[in-house]
């Protein structure tokens, strides 16, 4: 039935519409996982846009946690210059460092692992373990937040309603590629199922869009009163 195939379907979306980016690895691979934390580090408060010549400028200083864990913290605020929110650099290094020195130099593969880092919370511990070691779950961040509660017609507010959020995204992870399931509902959230006019003939999953039946999709996700 519908709701059955929506991971396949979202799949299959991804496949012909994917976008490139600087981190993503070649179709098919599996990503480094060095370049998925320093790109959804880089990505927690700034754009794809601008986050795109960072993260090849330090891939290219920094080829690897190892080197950056060996590198001067001043080097890394400098490199970080521009992209804001300084504290993310400085946990950026003090993970490298841990990693370095914790781990041998190789990141951890679970979850839990990853939490337990300086810098990595719930949603990039999530986004790492799908896209870098294709763990079974489902990164929340704002994008995939609204095409959820939009599919789902979730009417509970944010922040209330995010543990249902959760559990309802999940239903779109199918039995394997959870790492491009994630990345599929970031693509969509952020080319289709924008915040404004978003181009639902577009979305694959538009047959069975709550929100869209009822022709209301604009309002999700709900936001309770200031
Ligand atoms: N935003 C955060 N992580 C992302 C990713 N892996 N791809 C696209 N947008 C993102």
């Amino acid at each position: 039935d519908q709701q059955a195939d929506r991971p396949a379907r979202l799949l299959a979306w991804y496949d012909r519409h994917r976008r490139k980016l600087p981190w993503r690895a070649v179709a098919g691979e599996r990503a480094d996982p060095y370049c998925v934390w320093l790109s959804e580090i880089m990505l927690q408060q700034t754009t794809v846009r601008a986050v795109g010549p960072y993260f090849e400028k330090f891939v290219a200083r920094w080829p690897d946690v190892t080197a950056l864990g060996r590198a001067a913290l001043d080097d890394v605020l400098r490199m970080w210059a521009g992209l804001g929110y300084y504290s993310r650099a400085r946990n950026l290094h003090a993970c490298a460092v841990a990693v370095l020195n914790d781990h041998g130099g190789v990141f951890p593969n679970t979850e839990d692992g990853l939490r337990a880092l300086p810098g990595i919370g719930p949603y990039t511990a999530a986004a790492i373990a799908a896209i870098a070691f294709d763990r079974r779950t489902m990164p929340v961040d704002g994008n995939i937040e609204r095409v959820v509660t939009r599919l789902y017609a979730i009417e509970a507010a944010l922040p209330q309603a995010k543990p249902l959020i959760q559990e309802m995204a999940a239903t779109l992870l199918g039995p394997s590629r959870a790492g491009d399931s994630a990345q599929a509902l970031m693509d969509l959230g952020a080319t289709i199922c924008t915040p404004k006019k978003p181009a639902c003939a577009l979305c694959p999953l538009n047959d069975d869009c709550a929100a869209r039946v009822r022709g209301d999709q604009e309002t999700f996700p709900r936001k309770a009163p200031k």
